[in-house]
């Protein structure tokens, strides 16, 4: 049976989908009309009391029909009407907006560290010097007075490259002392900071990786003496004005004498407490005269010239300064560590 309002109510339909509403007063027009208080779908909904009833709920639906036809027209132009604006809003710049907030990035705890003793020895007259992470044989061991067979290779477990005798990740940075004196002669004085690789297991105390700060001075008439003077200024500057130093002896194969520098506990002010094992010295880098065989070794006269060197782990200083308890977390990257540090010096 044809109802007259249904048809109406169709050509409703028709009409709403048809409408192509192209400003927001426009859109304003078609919402009053067909989703306003007084809409003209409520109008015809009185109609209903005039529909036979086996056909009330075919009107109801309908009506519905044109109601989400109505509310999904205004929806769709609306937002593209909004975007528009937005395009256009664009066009003006708002000084007055608040800003997009940066997330600022902070120097790594490693960069500090490094930086920091850097700075210390650029003070009395060091330079920088670099050289390359993957080494070879030569500057890493032999020219360092480590052959071939050695026994003091055991003391660095070493990463060798793929189908190569010769060429690996480097072991300290002690190389660089060599790849200097063979470029250059003396007066050299010189500070060497950069990653080094030892084939160790990771655990909270040894990593695979880690860095060093190496240094090398030569000249005539460079004494022990000078050496443990040098030492003794960095130590204050790094750790405080009232440190002192102690020197033990060691063994390093490009070294002779060669010693293990220990710094009086900063943390307890060598009273005794968990860092220093209650000794009141903490270990913190190797040292010794430069062995005159490497000086041969780089071309360098040993009869004119002596010098010392010295290398220290860097987040070794690190883990001392901040007191952090695990050597991974340098290495993990993870923002919520390393942004504590960013207005550490
Ligand atoms: N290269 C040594 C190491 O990695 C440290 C060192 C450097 C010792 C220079 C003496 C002189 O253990």
């Amino acid at each position: 049976m044809s109802v007259p309002v249904f048809e109406e109510i169709k050509a409703l339909i028709g009409e709403i989908e048809a409408q192509a509403p192209a400003s927001q007063e426009e859109l304003e027009q078609f919402r009053i009309r067909f989703l306003g208080s007084k809409n003209v779908l409520k109008g015809l909904m009185g109609e209903i009391k005039n529909i036979p009833n086996e056909l009330k709920r075919d009107f109801g639906q309908l009506i519905n029909q044109a109601k989400e036809a109505a509310e999904q027209k205004f929806a769709e132009v609306k937002d593209r009407l909004d975007a528009a604006g937005d395009d256009a809003a664009a066009g003006h710049l708002d000084l007055t907006a608040p800003g997009e907030p940066y997330i600022l990035g902070s120097r790594h705890p490693v960069s500090i560290t490094m930086n920091r003793i850097i700075r210390i020895f650029e003070r009395i007259g060091f330079v920088v010097a670099e050289g390359p992470e993957i080494e070879d044989d030569w500057h890493n061991f032999t020219a360092m007075n480590t052959p071939e067979d050695h026994p003091a290779r055991d003391m660095q477990d070493t990463y060798y490259l793929r189908n190569s005798t010769t060429m690996l990740l480097r072991t300290h940075t002690s190389p660089v002392q060599a790849r200097v004196m063979e470029s250059q002669q003396p007066p050299i004085r010189i500070i060497a900071p950069g990653r080094v690789y030892r084939n160790e297991t990771i655990s909270a105390r040894s990593h695979c990786q880690f860095h060093q700060v190496e240094g090398l001075y030569i000249d005539e008439n460079v004494s022990f003496a000078d050496m443990k003077q040098t030492l003794l200024y960095f130590a204050r500057e790094m750790y405080g004005a009232n440190t002192s130093i102690r020197l033990r002896p060691s063994f390093f194969p490009f070294t002779e004498p060669s010693a293990e520098m220990d710094v009086s506990c900063f943390i307890c002010d060598a009273k005794g407490c968990n860092i220093c094992k209650y000794t009141g010295w903490v270990e913190i880098l190797g040292c010794g005269m430069v062995d005159p065989q490497v000086l041969e070794n780089c071309g360098i006269d040993s009869k004119k010239y002596t010098g010392f060197a010295f290398g220290m782990g860097i987040e070794r200083q690190a883990i001392l300064r901040y007191k952090v308890n695990d050597i991974r977390l340098f290495f993990e990257n993870d923002s919520r560590f390393l942004k504590q540090f960013s207005s550490a010096i």
